[in-house]
């Protein structure tokens, strides 16, 4: 498999599959890769000639230091992982800091007509600014037609599809399905971190989801939420930060439900000292 860590080798072997007329698939990562990855990559070696994977551990979209110290750093691993996919069809795109930042590890400013302030925005402080200068950079260094993100992070989809739009990049964003355990907690890497009676305990979150989802015909926004929170009040190793109906387009809570709108539940979790998100869609 071939795997390159500085940008201008990528970018050149880039240029010269695209000469040969291959198209490039591309997955932007934090490595820690599982199932849920691996998904993505299938989807993008279904709709391309060539995957990129990149695997960095992005500095400035974490708010929380602790978080970005303990976040898992498996490379070896990762491209064994994917080896077990492709060997020749997938290249992998590892970078330093300073290959991607410089000297600068700092973050630009965005604004993405308000995206960005409501669920993940408005608890994890500067996250969606970093998110964005990463993935502009990713975008313009790998120069894919296709990129594919999971909907577990579908915040952050609908801002990149934004960044995309805005600065009129030339590649197509395409939201993947939750990939989930067979218990139904949705796949992250953050997962293998867990304790025994955290992970044992977290398909609540999902269980929760789904019965949302079933109130969702009958019961206003108000009420479910209020149902959510009592039940977590009852389970003692998961805190709810936030349980939250919104319109997806916007991603504004619901105020009264419209039957022209499409709407998801947003949830994010504490399970001791990992922090967990989930969605449904509800109609
Ligand atoms: O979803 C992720 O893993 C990260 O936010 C991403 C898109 C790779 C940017 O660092």
């Amino acid at each position: 498999m071939k795997i390159f860590h500085k940008k201008t080798n990528l970018s050149h072997h880039i240029d010269r599959l695209k000469a040969d007329g291959k198209s490039i698939g591309f997955i932007p990562t934090m490595g820690a890769l599982h199932d849920g990855h691996l998904s993505l990559v299938n989807k993008g070696l279904s709709q391309n000639d060539i995957v990129v994977v990149s695997i960095f551990v992005n500095p400035t979209q974490f708010d929380n230091q602790e978080d970005l110290v303990k976040y898992p750093r498996t490379l070896k691993s990762d491209v064994e992982l994917l080896e077990t996919v492709s060997n020749v069809l997938i290249i992998v795109y590892a970078p330093s800091v300073k290959d991607i930042y410089d000297d600068n590890v700092q973050s630009q400013s965005f604004s993405f007509d308000g995206l960005e302030y409501e669920m993940e925005g408005a608890f994890r402080d500067g996250h969606f600014d970093g998110v964005a200068t990463i993935v502009k950079r990713l975008f313009e260094i790998v120069n894919a037609d296709n990129a594919y993100f999971g909907e577990k992070d579908f915040q952050q989809l609908q801002i990149i599809k934004k960044l995309v739009e805005l600065n009129k990049m030339h590649v197509n964003v395409i939201g993947c399905e939750i990939h989930r355990a067979e218990d139904g907690l949705a796949m992250s890497s953050r997962n293998t971190r867990l304790t025994k009676n955290h992970r044992a305990a977290a398909p609540f979150i999902y269980k929760t989801l789904k019965t949302a989802k079933k109130k969702f015909g009958t019961k206003s926004a108000k009420r479910i939420t209020e149902w959510v929170n009592l039940e977590f009040n009852k389970q003692p190793l998961l805190e709810l930060e936030y349980f939250i109906i919104s319109d997806v387009k916007t991603l504004k809570p619901v105020k009264r439900k419209s039957t022209k709108k499409i709407y998801r539940a947003f949830i994010a979790v504490y399970a001791g000292d990992i922090r967990l998100i989930d969605n449904i869609a509800l109609n």
